[in-house]
């Protein structure tokens, strides 16, 4: 049985990684870790520590405390705010990440890392984005991501830690608010259908980024940890994704059942441009073939389950009959 810790646990990922590792390897297993402290219920289920992981020293407290064997690093500043406060930014998401290494590798523990699409920049093939090809991002969270992509590589070859790793789409969720990120549009947009009917966007219309549902991604994390490391050719940064969409394609899957959803644009020039630097779909055909790695949630699938849950949790709305919601 695995013992786990989860850095940044109280995150927009962290806040359905927790429950399903603690399903999957029991509550007593999976350590939730963050410098915000716990709200409400919010892991009352397990084991909590304040973890500053930019400090070897918390680390290690609790990998030892806890006999840690695994750690699902998630500790980051996303990329519109490390757009913002780009040496922030670099200190949180390189000074975390290189801890978490050190530590792994002194305690003999395995490593997660999540990487993202913003590891790419404009140089890069947009289109079926390949596994391995150029990566010279033009923002300070992609810096930091290729950064980490190549540090894990390292520890992985020098120091034979057990890291491993995905480039994440823009993740879809309704549990827990995204952290500040460029993608957090496609978010908000469902929250505001529901309670509102209508969503002023700050993207354009047309601007394409991949996509996935968070129960997939929750799914992608533990799979690519269980996977069997002889058949794995890539230890860290396998590409995954589910969909390609835009701000017009998710209106109008939404629209599907709420036809009088209305949306606008107002572009937010600095989230735009990173935007415009990401491709337009990844090519995720190793992840498929070395870990059989498969989406289960589509554009359809995910906005039908986003506006029901958001409905039910909201109370704003309820599912009418048919499909399509009735105040
Ligand atoms: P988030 O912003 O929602 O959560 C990050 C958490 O890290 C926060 O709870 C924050 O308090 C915590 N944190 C910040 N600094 C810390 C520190 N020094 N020590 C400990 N905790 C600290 O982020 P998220 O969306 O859950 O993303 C988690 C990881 O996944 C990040 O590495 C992010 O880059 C990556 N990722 C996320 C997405 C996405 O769409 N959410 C997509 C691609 C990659
Ligand atoms: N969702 C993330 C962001 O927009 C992608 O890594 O920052």
């Amino acid at each position: 049985m695995r013992r786990i810790l989860v850095t940044g646990a109280l995150g927009q990922i962290g806040s359905e990684l927790v429950p399903a590792l603690r399903e999957r390897y029991g509550n007593e297993n999976v350590v939730a870790s963050d410098i915000r402290m716990p709200t409400g219920q919010d892991g009352a289920d397990g084991p909590f520590e304040y973890v500053d992981c930019q400090r070897l020293h918390q680390i290690e407290v609790v990998l030892r405390r806890y006999d840690i064997d695994t750690i699902y690093h998630l500790a980051a500043v996303l990329s519109a705010v490390a757009e913002t406060k780009p040496m922030v930014a670099w200190d949180v998401n390189m000074g975390s990440v290189y801890q978490v290494v050190e530590a792994a590798r002194q305690h003999g523990c395995a490593v997660f890392h999540p990487s993202s699409i913003g590891a790419f920049g404009p140089t890069t093939p947009r289109d079926h984005t390949p596994q391995d090809t150029i990566q010279r991002p033009t923002t300070m969270y992609g810096i930091t991501k290729v950064a980490a992509e190549l540090l894990c590589d390292y520890y992985a070859s020098r120091f034979r830690v057990d890291t491993r790793g995905v480039r994440l789409p823009g993740l879809v969720s309704y549990v827990a608010p995204p952290g500040g990120g460029t993608t957090d549009y496609a978010v908000a947009i469902f929250h505001e259908a529901v309670r509102h009917r209508h969503y002023t966007c700050y993207l354009r219309a047309d601007s394409t980024l991949d996509f996935m549902y968070m129960p997939d991604a929750v799914r992608a994390m533990i799979e690519i940890m269980e996977a069997d490391p002889g058949r794995l050719t890539h230890r860290n940064a396998y590409n995954i994704t589910a969909m390609s969409a835009t701000p017009a394609s998710l209106t109008a899957a939404i629209r599907k059942y709420i036809p009088d959803f209305v949306i606008d644009y107002d572009i937010d020039p600095a989230r735009q441009a990173i935007a415009d630097s990401w491709p337009n779909s990844l090519d995720d055909s190793l992840a498929r073939l070395d870990w059989d790695w498969a989406p289960r949630f589509d554009l359809d699938a995910m906005t039908a389950d986003m506006l029901e849950n958001i409905a039910r949790r909201t109370k704003t709305a309820r599912w009418g009959g048919g499909g399509r919601y009735a105040d």
